[in-house]
């Protein structure tokens, strides 16, 4: 009704600016009580460091996929533009296959995931050999090193992570990462990957939408307004897929909708050519 009673006005009412900045700021902040109402069944919901741990122990990894992510492999030339030998970052990296696709096409990998059963797992399923290290600069961390791959995975809490360990990455792939996070570490989340983008970063981020009133998460609703505001004042940011993927799996948590969106994220000081 808002909106048709908005637009009525807008018609009506063409020359008059007031009333089309007036109308504006209806949208908005009728958008920004959408967002409010959209997250606020998740906004306390908690999963600790120690039940993700568990999770692998249990073998209860439903997020793993055993095939390189689609969205990365058909956009890999949105986020390569050109280049070779980038520098990838995988925030809580679990054992995506992803890694090794990507460190055979001749990039290096860095990952951080808290759970040492899933690192492990990484590099026995695809029978590589490995070094462990601790970080002098990182207590309670270790690195976890291929012998024959440029693969790096950091065991330990993404939160502890910081630039001055790897320096900053030419690429970031996110998927199962902010959806994965606790929603009120967000803003926390947002700033320290943007502190990891170099200037010529591209960064794809995959979200999810479904109704909240309907399922708890995993994984937690991002909604694009939001990803706007997490990462807009520093980084342009495009749309570059939304689909619908329900599957019988998620209609049995009760969804009547689940919408996949996968965003490129890109540095406003970033001098690359656009693709
Ligand atoms: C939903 S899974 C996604 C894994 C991987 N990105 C994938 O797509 O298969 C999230 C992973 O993050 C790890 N994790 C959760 N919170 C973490 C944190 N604060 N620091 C490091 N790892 C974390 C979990 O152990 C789990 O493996």
């Amino acid at each position: 009704n808002n909106v048709a009673s908005g637009s009525l006005c807008f018609v009506t009412c063409t020359t008059c600016h007031l009333c089309t900045v007036l109308i504006l700021l209806s949208f908005c902040s009728l958008s920004r009580r959408n967002m409010s109402s959209m997250l606020a069944p998740q906004a306390d919901q908690v999963v600790t460091l120690s039940e993700w741990e568990d999770r692998w122990l249990e073998g209860r990894i439903e997020f793993h996929r055993p095939q390189v992510h689609e969205m990365l492999e058909n956009n890999i030339d949105k986020v390569l533009n050109g280049r070779t030998g980038v520098r990838f970052f995988f925030p809580l990296c679990g054992k995506a296959v992803d890694m090794k696709w990507l460190a055979d096409l001749g990039h290096s990998v860095v990952g951080v995931e808290i759970s040492q059963k899933g690192v492990r797992d990484f590099f026995e399923d695809n029978n590589m050999t490995y070094s462990v290290e601790t970080v002098a600069s990182l207590p309670g961390a270790k690195v976890f090193k291929s012998s024959e791959k440029n693969i790096s995975l950091y065991q330990c809490d993404l939160f502890n992570f910081s630039s001055s360990i790897e320096g900053q990455f030419g690429a970031i792939w996110d998927r199962g990462s902010l959806v994965a996070i606790n929603p009120r570490d967000r803003e926390k989340y947002a700033a320290l990957l943007i502190s990891l983008m170099a200037t010529d970063c591209r960064y794809i981020l995959n979200t999810v939408v479904y109704n909240t009133e309907l399922h708890k998460g995993l994984p937690f609703v991002v909604p694009d307004e939001q990803v706007h505001s997490l990462f807009g004042s520093h980084c342009s940011i495009e749309l570059l897929h939304s689909v619908e993927a329900l599957t019988d799996r998620l209609r049995s948590w009760g969804l009547d909708y689940f919408t996949e969106n996968v965003h490129l994220l890109i540095p406003k000081t970033s001098n690359a050519s656009e693709y």
